[in-house]
């Protein structure tokens, strides 16, 4: 053939093939999501094989072999003993509580590791709901918004003194990221970051989590609050809140099966751009690959690649130090 064009020169070697490579994924990408409990040893997670619910101590150690990876940061997720829940979810603003002890550990630990933290009630909710509930006249369950973002911002300022370096809104209720602000800003924690979930959708795909922190909802949904897989466009308008509101990153939630989303999003704003590949998407591969179906390392590492050719900058993933090995 008498061809001009042929794109396969491009890709006649390894050290072609690594000149023209457009993506690189690097350990500094990923945050690591740990799952801690308030007990003195490590315990697996049934519904999340390869991942542990860490004591102070496990979690001390288990984020310093990661930062030694090269992982910049880590985000916590805390199992709250039934006992400590409650319809008010007290729990989460207590300054001594599992939380604001972790990140103290952390921190005093590891200077330089980004200490993020989750900013939502579900955990300590006995109704397992991200905010407050209240039961319409007809019985019907209603989340409250205004209500349960005051309490959100004595959550996130409970973190910021205890040392945290970013705080992640996940609730998805409205006017959060401004109101978490102000808060931080009045009470002199002007360098607290704030990491919002952007555009996190009502998704299946977080069944695995709920089930590390035995925290779904006890009845109906998050569909009032957390967003229709259907939509983009709405995902903008999130977006535009936010940037007024003051975050200084946003996310997208899950990452793999909203690439979409990730790639407009990046077109539409300037601020870094995080993508959480959540718990359904790690167990799609662990399972897959248990069962001698997928080559994990390779899959794990494509469908990191993807994410962040999509857009992301940061990605957050149970196989954070797996992938940071690998890529070593
Ligand atoms: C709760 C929260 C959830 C996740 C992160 N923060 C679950 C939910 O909204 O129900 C899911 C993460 C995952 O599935 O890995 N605010």
């Amino acid at each position: 053939m008498n061809l001009h064009q042929r794109p396969r020169r491009n890709r006649k070697s390894p050290a072609v093939r690594a000149m023209v490579r457009e993506t690189i994924l690097t350990p500094s990408d990923f945050v690591y999501p740990l799952f801690i409990h308030d007990l003195e040893e490590n315990e697996d997670i049934t519904s999340m094989p390869g991942c542990r619910r860490w004591s102070l101590a496990g979690l001390v150690k288990e984020a310093g072999e990661a930062h030694a990876l090269g992982i910049p940061g880590v985000i916590l997720f805390p199992a709250i003993d039934d006992d400590f829940k409650s319809s008010g979810a007290e729990e989460s603003v207590n300054p001594e509580g599992l939380v604001p002890r972790a990140v103290r550990a952390l921190k005093a630990a590891h200077p330089s590791l980004v200490v993020i933290t989750d900013v939502a009630l579900d955990p300590y909710n006995s109704d397992g709901q991200d905010g407050l509930v209240s039961r319409g006249e007809n019985g019907a369950l209603e989340i409250l918004n205004d209500e349960t973002v005051e309490v959100l911002c004595r959550q996130a300022l409970s973190h910021a003194e205890a040392g945290a370096d970013m705080v992640g809104p996940s609730d998805m209720m409205d006017g959060r990221v401004g109101a978490i602000r102000a808060a931080l800003d009045r009470a002199g924690h002007e360098q607290v970051s704030i990491l919002s979930y952007t555009a996190k959708y009502a998704s299946s795909y977080y069944g695995p989590f709920r089930g590390a922190l035995d925290s779904a909802p006890k009845e109906g949904d998050k569909k009032s609050y957390q967003m229709d897989p259907a939509n983009i466009r709405e995902a903008v308008r999130e977006l535009r809140l936010d940037e007024e509101e003051g975050a200084d990153m946003i996310m997208v939630k899950p990452a793999g099966p909203y690439l979409d989303v990730i790639a407009t999003l990046r077109e539409e704003t300037s601020l870094p751009l995080a993508a959480y590949q959540v718990s359904g998407e790690y167990l799609m591969i662990k399972s897959a690959s248990a069962a001698g179906w997928l080559d994990e390392k390779a899959v794990v590492l494509e469908s990191l690649l993807g994410i962040k050719r999509a857009g992301a900058d940061v990605i957050l993933t149970y196989f954070a130090k797996e992938a940071a090995r690998e890529l070593a």
